[in-house]
């Protein structure tokens, strides 16, 4: 037991998952995915880093059901199968330090990016208290950045979002199904619905949104119809022993929105469910600016109250989260038994060291998050989350790793082998992309029982190539070279690289024989052009 925190550091289980100690790691949207929804390096190191820091589970933020859910150009996707890679990466890298891992699955309705977005109702954005989002967004931006955020606002959202038809829900309950499923193939623990934050099943719930006359709006019955839905089917996709979590609105915060005492008799329909918890947040895009509320979110431990009121009525654990920066506060609430688990957002976003520090009893050391709202400032103007408290070499790193997020260099790989077509390939490649800057080069040889006989040969071969790219303007420190050792066979081990490395374009010769026996043996090159996913491939005769 430990003895300065005792409950803290108390393992838990949530379903079939252990967790090694109360400490979760609550959702926060940072904006670190690839523009086409993969998980890019920087998010890898940003959820390693949370990992490293000792917390029991993780949250992954806002992973997108459907595309036109999409809340940033910057979101995880979970929509296609192509997105699996990533996501497995994702989820050994978090469970690799012994955290559990959860993916968060969202749509935005009415607050999605795209063209084309869904709503239970017809509501116009401008009808809606947003205008302290906008302020909010807006707020650390110079002039030329407001009007380029304004414009893309304008010509990306339509004015109102298409009002969802019965077959619409049906599909949107299926996107929802068939996302949590991908998560569990790609390795994670458990999915949370993001039932809060004024996101899709936020809008059916919220009599102010609602206005629907038909089984989906009106009396209460019928507005925890849809979120109740989904989660069902959520449910039954993944099966009973993977756990299901829900954040989980326990008030709108807002006048006629959907209010504690509702939202009371929605926690029990969940817990009916059996959800494996409930993880309690309050307010939406419309309240979370209201002066009142603003000050209400400066005090330590601020939504207690409400996972204590939700914890009352149903018999499934609940997560308490917001502005949990202190640990004694942490083990206060766990030992009143206000909550079960502890979530933590921004503190472990400032200092992502927090649980280790609090076990190792230097929890003065902890770096506590001062509030001042700049992660989500950046989110809300589609930009990427870093936080102002960070040391400088961190902060600058970050800032250089979302810049590569933003406009990502052109990933080529040059595939050598011992002929003299792997020059030409170079040869080409140089032509092709003769003074370019924003690509790096990867020249990448597998050695064959041949050319393992003449190392000094290779290397030559390969020296040639880089000073042919030289030559022809590429940057020395864009060129990579990579010799490996034969695995699974040429082709395959090409392939392999392509899809773990994620190469935009692959440079390969075409060995010299004919037609016919290219048919006949197949080769290389044709098993690449056959086989590479979401990559151009240029072959070099
Ligand atoms: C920048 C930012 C992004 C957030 N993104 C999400 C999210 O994607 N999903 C979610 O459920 N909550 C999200 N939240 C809410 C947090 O999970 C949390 O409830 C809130 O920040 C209060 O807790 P904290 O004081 O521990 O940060 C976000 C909060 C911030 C500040």
């Amino acid at each position: 037991m430990h003895n300065k925190f005792p409950h803290l550091f108390e393992p838990f289980k949530l379903g079939s998952v252990r967790l090694k100690n109360r400490i979760t790691k609550a959702p926060l949207f940072t904006a670190y995915a690839h523009k086409d929804g993969t998980v890019s390096s920087l998010t890898l190191e940003h959820y390693k880093e949370v990992a490293e820091g000792g917390v029991g589970m993780i949250v992954v933020a806002n992973g997108i059901v459907d595309e036109s859910g999409s809340i940033s150009k910057y979101s995880i996707r979970v929509d296609d199968d192509r997105f699996l890679p990533g996501l497995s990466r994702l989820a050994d890298t978090i469970k690799k330090e012994d955290a559990a891992a959860v993916l968060q699955i969202n749509h935005g309705g009415y607050f999605a990016h795209g063209r084309k977005t869904f709503s239970p109702s017809s509501v116009s954005l401008s009808d809606l208290n947003l205008g302290g989002l906008y302020k909010t967004a807006l707020k650390s931006l110079d002039f030329q950045q407001q009007l380029a955020v304004l414009s893309e606002a304008i010509q990306q959202r339509p004015s109102r979002p298409k009002k969802m038809t019965e077959d619409d829900i049906k599909y949107m309950v299926s996107a929802y199904a068939q996302a949590a499923l991908r998560a569990k193939k790609a390795g994670f623990d458990m999915v949370e619905i993001h039932g809060a934050t004024g996101y899709l099943p936020v809008q059916f719930l919220s009599p102010r949104i609602n206005n629907r006359k038909d089984q989906y709006g009106g009396n209460l019955e019928n507005r925890m119809r849809f979120p109740l839905e989904l989660t069902q089917a959520v449910m039954d996709a993944v099966g009973s022993d993977f756990p299901v979590g829900y954040r989980f609105l326990a008030d709108e915060w807002i006048d006629d929105g959907f209010p504690l005492d509702e939202a009371k008799i929605f926690a029990q329909r969940l817990s009916d469910l059996h959800v494996a918890y409930l993880s309690v947040t309050a307010g939406t895009y419309e309240s979370f600016s209201r002066p009142e509320i603003v000050e209400k979110s400066h005090e330590p431990g601020y939504m207690v109250y409400l996972a204590e009121n939700i914890k009352e009525v149903v018999d499934v654990p609940v997560i308490t989260t917001g502005r949990i920066t202190a640990p004694q506060l942490a083990e206060e609430i766990l030992r009143e038994k206000k909550a079960d688990l502890i979530g933590l957002a921004r503190p472990l976003f400032v200092d992502p060291e927090w649980p280790q520090k609090a076990y190792e009893g230097k929890d003065e050391d902890i770096v506590p998050c001062e509030n001042c709202g700049a992660c989500f400032q950046l989110v809300v103007s589609d930009r990427s989350a870093l936080c102002v408290q960070w040391g400088k070499t961190k902060l600058i790193k970050r800032k250089n790793m979302i810049k590569e997020v933003h406009n990502p260099r052109k990933k080529i790989l040059i595939a050598m082998d011992e002929s003299e077509n792997a020059t030409m390939a170079a040869a080409y490649a140089a032509d092709m992309l003769a003074n370019r800057t924003d690509v790096t080069i990867t020249l990448f040889h597998i050695t064959t029982d041949e050319s393992i006989k003449d190392e000094s040969g290779i290397k030559e071969m390969m020296d040639i190539a880089r000073s042919i790219l030289i030559k022809a303007g590429i940057p020395e420190k864009a060129i990579n070279i990579q010799i490996r050792q034969k695995k699974a066979g040429m082709g395959n081990d090409i392939l392999n690289e392509i899809a773990e490395a994620g190469y935009g374009t692959v440079v390969v010769g075409r060995r010299g024989v004919s037609r016919a026996n290219q048919l006949l043996f197949g080769s290389v090159s044709n098993k690449i052009v056959q086989n590479a996913k979401d990559c151009t491939v240029w072959v070099v005769e």
